[in-house]
């Protein structure tokens, strides 16, 4: 009986390492790919709302320096209060370093003769076992707001998700950011996931932002699964 019960655990743990093979393949192949829009032409541009820009996609490795000064700036511009009203702080080497890391991917809007107008930062990557699109920024320069930009880039993160058989596209929110709440709750319909702080549980929740995601047709219907056992204690 003890040796049937080692086995099962032995199975079991095969099983696990297989199944997070698995998932490790689906980050690697996503992020081997050269151009995630290639197969959806139609995303490349959006011309609406009194708005015309190109949109491209393309790893960070592609960028010129200047894009990627451009993009910290605009970061800066637009988080630098939102961080320093949060526990987090504003650390400029780190949000350099963080756009700039290797794993990093752009999603690029431009306007011809204007130059980029708005750009998402995103990652293919496995969190708490799952592989995840994470959007680690979506930022628009303020003259482009509020035209459907900022649904449009979301939604082709959605797409490349799909397409690259993630489960979910994730990302991190202030609280103290109603306006991009309201954007991706309500207007994307994105929903906490079970990993936040406010869902979780089990450590309180005095924390200024929020998980939010959306799942892909890979992932389950209600993002998130258990709580993630690596987040807390
Ligand atoms: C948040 C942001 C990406 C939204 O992009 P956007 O192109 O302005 O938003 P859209 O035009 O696609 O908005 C779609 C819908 O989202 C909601 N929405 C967008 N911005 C909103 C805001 N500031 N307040 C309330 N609702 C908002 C609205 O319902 C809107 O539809 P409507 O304009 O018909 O009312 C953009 O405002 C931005 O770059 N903000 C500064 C940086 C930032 O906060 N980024 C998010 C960090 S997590």
């Amino acid at each position: 009986r003890k040796s049937s019960r080692a086995k099962e655990k032995k199975q079991r743990r095969l099983e696990e390492r297989a199944a997070m093979a698995a998932v490790c393949a689906k980050v690697e192949a996503a992020n081997k790919l050269r151009d995630p829009l290639e197969a959806f032409p139609v995303f490349k541009k959006y011309d609406r709302n009194g708005l015309n820009v190109s949109i491209e996609c393309c790893r960070v490795s592609g960028l010129e320096p200047s894009t990627l000064d451009w993009a910290f700036e605009l970061t800066k511009a637009n988080m630098q209060a939102l961080y320093e009203q949060s526990e987090w702080g504003w650390k400029e080497r780190e949000k350099r370093e963080e756009l700039r890391d290797e794993r990093a991917w752009y999603l690029l809007a431009r306007e011809p003769g204007a130059g980029p107008v708005a750009f998402s930062h995103f990652r293919f990557d496995v969190e708490c076992g799952d592989e995840v699109l994470y959007c680690y920024e979506v930022q628009l320069e303020s003259r482009v707001r509020r035209r459907g930009l900022g649904k449009f880039l979301l939604q082709i993160l959605q797409l490349v998700a799909n397409s690259t058989q993630m489960k979910k596209v994730m990302l991190t929110v202030f609280k103290h950011n109603p306006g991009a709440l309201h954007f991706f709750r309500e207007a994307l319909q994105f929903e906490v996931d079970a990993t936040s702080p406010s869902a979780a549980g089990c450590c309180g929740d005095d924390s200024c932002y929020e998980i939010l995601s959306r799942s892909t047709r890979f992932g389950e219907p209600h993002p998130g699964g258990g709580p993630c056992a690596g987040c807390c204690h």
